[in-house]
C-alpha cells in the first residue's frame, strides 16, 4: 500500500478525492497496490465538504503530512506561491514524491524544485499545471520525445477564451463578457491573472521548458492581455476572415527562443479559431510527427482532478517498479529570448481618422518610409467627420511597425489609433 497526503481540499482536491474513491478498484489494478489517502491539509477543519472524508484524515497542521514518515506522495493543491512552494520543498527534503497542479510554483521555481528532487531521489509530476484535463506535459516528456518541437501555439486560459467567445458570438463588450464569466464561476472576482495574460504566461513557460529543455524566467516573457480588445476589433476581424484569440506562443530558432502571450488574429478556418468557450487547446509542430493538436476543458474539478490522479498513478507505478525520472532542463539566459521588437508579424491596425482627402496617402507614406507594406485596407462609409480605417500589414519587424505608429499618431488628420493586434497568418 502507498500512502498519499493531500495539501488542499478545494475545487481540485475534492475532485481528486472523488475520483480516487469512485475508481479505487480500477486504480488498484493499474498500480498493483492500494493507494490510501492518509491525511488532507485544509485551512479550516470545520468547513462543510462536498466529499465524504473519514474521521481523523483532515488536519490543519501541515507537519502531519510534510513530516509524516508514513506518507509516500504529497499532492499540493493549495495554489498560489506561498506557502505552496516552501511546503513542496520541505516534503521533498523529507523524501516524498510530489504531484502538483500549481503552474505559478512550477513556472517560477521549477528549477530549484527539480534540483532538490534529483538530490533526494524523488519524482515531481505536474500534468494539471497546464491546461487542466488536457494531457500535454507527459506527451512532451514521453510520446513526443523523439521530436524537435518547432513551435507551440496554445489557447491556455479558459476564462479569456470564454470572454472572447461571448464578445464574438453575442456581441458583448469586454466588461459584459467578463461579468458573465464571473457569474458562471469561470472568472475570479480579481480576474487580473487571467485577463492580463499572466496565467497563460506561466503555462507557456512550463511547456517551453519541456519542449526546449531550458527554464525561462517568466519575468522575461512578453505578456499582453485582452482588456483592450474592443467589440469593433472583433467585428472587423470577422469581416476580414479572422477570429481574435489570446495565444500563448513558443518557438525555437537559431536566434533564440520566441515566447509570448498576446491577443492575435487567427485565420477563421484554422483549428485554433474553432476552440471556443472554456476549452483549451495546444497545437504544436514536431519535425518528425508533424502537426499535433489536442483540446479539452482547461479547468474544473473533474478534468483537473483527472490529470492529478493520473500523476499519482504514474508515480505510484514508478515506485512499485523503483524507477525514477528527472527532467534535464538548463536555465535559459535572458539573452536567449528574442526581444519582441525583433519579431516579425503581420499587424491589424484600427485607426479613427478625419475624413479629408489625402489622409490615406500620408499614412501610406509613413508606412512606406519605414518599410512596412500593407496587405489590406478597409475604410468605412462616412457617417461623421471621424471614420474608422482598418489596415492589415504584411509581415514586418515590430520595431518598424511601432516606429510608423508613433509617426502616424502625430498626423493632425489622425484622431486616434484604437487597436494594434498581431495577425498570426501562418500558424
Ligand atoms: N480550479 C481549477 O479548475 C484548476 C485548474 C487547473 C489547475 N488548478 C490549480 O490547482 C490548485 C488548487 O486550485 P483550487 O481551485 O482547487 O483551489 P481552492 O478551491 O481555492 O482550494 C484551495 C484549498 O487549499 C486549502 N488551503 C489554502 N491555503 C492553505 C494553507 N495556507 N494551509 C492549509 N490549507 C490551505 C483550502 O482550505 P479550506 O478548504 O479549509 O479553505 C482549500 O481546501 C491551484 O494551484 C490551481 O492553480 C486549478
Amino acid at each position: 500500500m502507498l500512502k498519499i497526503g493531500i495539501l488542499g481540499l478545494g475545487t481540485v482536491g475534492s475532485g481528486v478525492v472523488k475520483i480516487m474513491q469512485q475508481n479505487s478498484v480500477n486504480i488498484h489494478n493499474k498500480v498493483g497496490t492500494d493507494l490510501k489517502i492518509e491525511k488532507i491539509l485544509v485551512n479550516n477543519i470545520n468547513k462543510e465538504r462536498i466529499v465524504d472524508i473519514e474521521p481523523g484524515v483532515l488536519t490543519e497542521n501541515e507537519s502531519d503530512i510534510l513530516d509524516n514518515p508514513a506518507i509516500d506522495i504529497v499532492v499540493e493543491l493549495i495554489g498560489g506561491e506561498e506557502p505552496a512552494y516552501k511546503y513542496i520543498m520541505r516534503a521533498i527534503e523529507n523524501g516524498k514524491h510530489i504531484v502538483t497542479a500549481n503552474k505559478l510554483v512550477i513556472a517560477k521555481h521549477g528549477k530549484e524544485i527539480f534540483k532538490k528532487a534529483e538530490e533526494k531521489n524523488v519524482q515531481v509530476s505536474y500534468e494539471a499545471s497546464v491546461a487542466g484535463g488536457l494531457p500535454i506535459i507527459r506527451p512532451l516528456q514521453n510520446s513526443l520525445a523523439a521530436n524537435r518541437i518547432e513551435k507551440i501555439y496554445g489557447i491556455l486560459n479558459g476564462t479569456t477564451n470564454y470572454i472572447l467567445t461571448k464578445m464574438s458570438e453575442d456581441n458583448q463588450s469586454f466588461e459584459e463578457a467578463l461579468l458573465k464569466a464571473q457569474e458562471m464561476g469561470y472568472a475570479e472576482s480579481d480576474p487580473t491573472s487571467d485577463v492580463d495574460g499572466y496565467d497563460a504566461a506561466y503555462k507557456i513557460t512550463i511547456l517551453s521548458s519541456l519542449a526546449y529543455q531550458r527554464f525561462v524566467d517568466v519575468e522575461n516573457v512578453y505578456v499582453e492581455g485582452i482588456r483592450n480588445i474592443a467589440i469593433d476589433d472583433i467585428k472587423f476581424a470577422k469581416e476580414m476572415g479572422y477570429v481574435i484569440k489570446l495565444l500563448a506562443i513558443a518557438k525555437n530558432s537559431d536566434e533564440g527562443l520566441d515566447i509570448r502571450v498576446h491577443p492575435a488574429f487567427v485565420p477563421e478556418n484554422h483549428t485554433l479559431a474553432m476552440i471556443n468557450n472554456t476549452y483549451n487547446c495546444v497545437y504544436l509542430h514536431g519535425d518528425a510527427v508533424g502537426e499535433v493538436m489536442s483540446s479539452a476543458e482547461g479547468a474544473g474539478q473533474m478534468p483537473t482532478g483527472s490529470a492529478v490522479v493520473a500523476d499519482i498513478i504514474y508515480i505510484s507505478k514508478n515506485i512499485n517498479y523503483n524507477k525514477q525520472e528527472y527532467p534535464k532542463i538548463d536555465s535559459c539566459q535572458k539573452n536567449n529570448i528574442i526581444d519582441t521588437k525583433e519579431i516579425e508579424s503581420s499587424f491589424y491596425i484600427r485607426l479613427s481618422v478625419f475624413d479629408k482627402p489625402g489622409v490615406m496617402a500620408k499614412i501610406a507614406k509613413i508606412f512606406g518610409d519605414n518599410n512596412v507594406s500593407l496587405a489590406s485596407v478597409l475604410q468605412k462609409e462616412r457617417l461623421n467627420p471621424v471614420v474608422p480605417l482598418v489596415l492589415i500589414t504584411h509581415s514586418v519587424k515590430e520595431k518598424y511597425l511601432y516606429k510608423s505608429i508613433s509617426e502616424i499618431k502625430e498626423l493632425e488628420d489622425v484622431n486616434d489609433i484604437n487597436s494594434v493586434i498581431r495577425v498570426e497568418k501562418h500558424i
